[in-house]
């Protein structure tokens, strides 16, 4: 996958993308990032990339053309026309894993990172094909939810992750939160494993996770559990416990 990312501050990539998963993901040839300047796409000697409000308000608005013409330059430079650009807003569609999956099917990715006040609404018309938000609350900028982004869909592109199994059985990729995982040592100030992962019963065990997986689903995020699929033996438990499902 190639996903090029349109943005005022390319530096605070570096870390994030240089390091560990993404990092290894990269040298290996399975992602290739770009970052792009979008100030590097003014042509007024000091570079303006924002203005005043039409109609007045607080704060700068980022200008449309630089960042018109920064995607255009990435997309001739691919000789693409239909590559999925993604402005970064609050005001975009809520990011969710089930998000990350869909973007993880495309080859090529462009993502616009808002700054300032916001961004010239002509971008999401007529440039962005779609825009995306982290959640209901406030960022500086798009950079940090482009970081979270990269991170949620590199590590679904095939052979990031050493066991794709894990990938696939991970919180939400099933509706339902993760059981809870211990490693040694099996007492710890004090503090016991639950006895029965260390039973080597596999079959006792796979029953216990489930049963932590839908009793904390049902007390942390109820609004999950109604949407996940459930086995009648799983709404049996959840009736032992109290939760009434049917
Ligand atoms: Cl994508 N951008 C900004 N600036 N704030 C956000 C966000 C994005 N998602 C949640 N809050």
């Amino acid at each position: 996958m190639r996903i090029d990312i349109l943005t005022l501050f390319p530096q605070m990539f570096d870390s994030v993308f240089n390091y560990s998963i993404i990092g290894r993901a990269t040298e290996r040839g399975l992602v290739t990032i770009r970052l792009h300047d979008i100030r590097a796409h003014t042509h007024d000697k000091h570079h303006i990339v924002d203005d005043y409000p039409f109609g007045g308000g607080y704060g700068m608005v980022l200008k449309p053309a630089p960042i018109f013409e920064a995607v255009e330059a990435i997309t001739k430079e691919l000789d693409m026309s239909a590559v999925p650009t993604i402005l970064l807003s609050p005001q975009g569609r809520l990011f969710n894993q089930k998000a990350a999956q869909q973007l993880a099917n495309y080859e090529q990715l462009i993502l616009i990172c808002g700054r300032y006040e916001g961004v010239d609404e002509r971008v999401a018309e007529h440039l962005a094909t779609d825009e995306i938000s982290l959640g209901d609350y406030v960022l500086n900028g798009g950079e940090v939810a482009a970081m979270v982004v990269v991170d949620c869909v590199v590590r679904l592109l095939p052979g990031v992750v050493g066991s794709e199994a894990s990938v696939i059985h991970e919180s939400y990729a099933e509706g339902l939160l993760e059981y809870p995982q211990y490693t040694r040592p099996a007492e710890f100030r004090g503090w016991a494993v639950p006895p029965v992962l260390l039973s080597g019963n596999h079959a006792q065990i796979a029953r216990w996770r489930r049963q932590q997986s839908l009793s904390r689903t049902a007390q942390r995020r109820p609004d999950l559990l109604e949407k996940a699929v459930l086995s009648e033996e799983d709404k049996l438990f959840l009736n032992e416990i109290g939760i009434h499902k049917n």
